[in-house]
């Protein structure tokens, strides 16, 4: 093994401004944990955005080393769960927050974080899914338990980004019909390619949209963008609608009343991918190993390596990103 390894470090500098660099680590300055893992993949989600932006909602402490998505192979264990070797994919908790995270070529965990990686799925497919698609799954779950997603009516906003993308591509697979919310001009083809078969400009839809109720249209909802949006999905849905709630990159607060509530009998769910249980992520990675096994990926998908990283999360800063990036470690 060798004595130092790579990672990415978010700074700040003498002026306050957060910074990031590649360093060389030590194996001492990784965090205590069961698990020491040598990672092969991990792949950018907006809440490394903010962490290496320097955002202390996110992380309070640096320097430090963010992502929160990491997938390889187990290189020492103090616990029986695991050995090495194991291939293992770790999202969430508090990897990439206040511990030491994925944009780096070893991290060391608590194992309770970690979920093995399904034996049909390679550590690199699994990062081109990673936080993003598991909480794409987490949407479509509920929206499955609630009505069969075959025919139903889906819209999705953020549509263009990684939870948007993987949750089009699902649910497009599923035999969902998807419209999709997008802030970007000449997107169409990409989500037609995806699975939609019909897209509404950002503006567009909120503007054409009466408050606190709408024409209700559709049977299900995903919102990886909060803000207006929300409220207008809320205003949109038909009797009986399920709209599951994850992100807030257009805004934190929404406006709504209680009509889509007790005129539409509508539900609003909300989803936590960081700290679900393991039976649940358990669930999910199987699933997208098996039925929900998503085709060309690589089509939504760009690798990277940790050089490349400060200009692709500039992009995401900007709300420009298209699909996932992968970082290969
Ligand atoms: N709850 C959870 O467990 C969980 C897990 C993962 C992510 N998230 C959250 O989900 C959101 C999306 O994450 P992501 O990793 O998919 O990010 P992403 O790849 O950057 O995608 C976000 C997409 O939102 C749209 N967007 C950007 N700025 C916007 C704005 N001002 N108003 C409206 N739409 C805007 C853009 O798509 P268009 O141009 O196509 O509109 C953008 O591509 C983030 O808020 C993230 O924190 C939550």
């Amino acid at each position: 093994m060798k004595k130092t390894f790579k990672a990415f470090e978010t700074y700040q500098n003498h002026n306050g401004d957060f910074k990031n660099k590649i360093a060389q680590k030590n194996f001492s300055d990784l965090p205590k944990g069961d698990l020491l893992i040598k990672v092969e993949y991990s792949s950018l989600n907006y809440k490394d955005a903010l962490s290496s932006s320097g955002a202390k909602g996110v992380t309070k402490f640096y320097p430090h080393t963010p992502g929160i998505d990491a997938a390889g192979i187990v290189v020492k264990s103090n616990k029986t769960n695991f050995k090495a070797n194991d291939r293992v994919i770790v999202t969430g908790f508090d990897l990439g927050m206040n511990t030491s995270g994925g944009f780096a070529e070893y991290i060391q965990i608590p194992s309770s974080w970690a979920v093995r990686c399904p034996d049909s799925l390679s550590t690199k497919e699994s990062m081109m899914l990673g936080t993003a698609g598991l909480t794409a799954g987490l949407c479509i779950e509920e929206i499955d338990n609630h009505t069969p997603i075959n025919n139903l009516k889906v819209i999705v906003s953020g549509s263009t980004g990684g939870v948007g993308s993987l949750a089009v591509k699902l649910l497009s697979l599923l035999g969902a019909k998807v419209t999709t919310i997008t802030g970007k001009k000449n997107s169409e083809q990409y989500l037609y390619d995806l699975g939609s078969s019909k897209v509404i400009n950002r503006k567009k839809f909120i503007d054409s949209t009466r408050l606190p109720l709408n024409n209700g249209v559709y049977d299900a909802a995903i919102d990886a963008v909060g803000g207006n949006i929300l409220s207008s999905m809320l205003a949109s849905m038909q009797y009986n609608g399920i709209i599951t709630a994850c992100g807030n990159v257009a805004g934190a607060n929404f406006t709504t009343s209680v009509f889509p509530f007790i005129l539409r009998k509508n539900r609003l769910i909300g989803i936590d991918s960081a700290t679900c249980s393991k039976p649940i992520r358990d669930n999910i990675w199987n699933k997208f190993s098996t039925f929900w096994r998503l085709k060309n990926l690589d089509h939504i998908c760009k690798m990277i390596d940790l050089s490349s990283l400060d200009e692709e999360i500039k992009k995401m800063l900007r709300g420009e990103q298209v699909g996932r990036i992968i970082v290969r470690l």
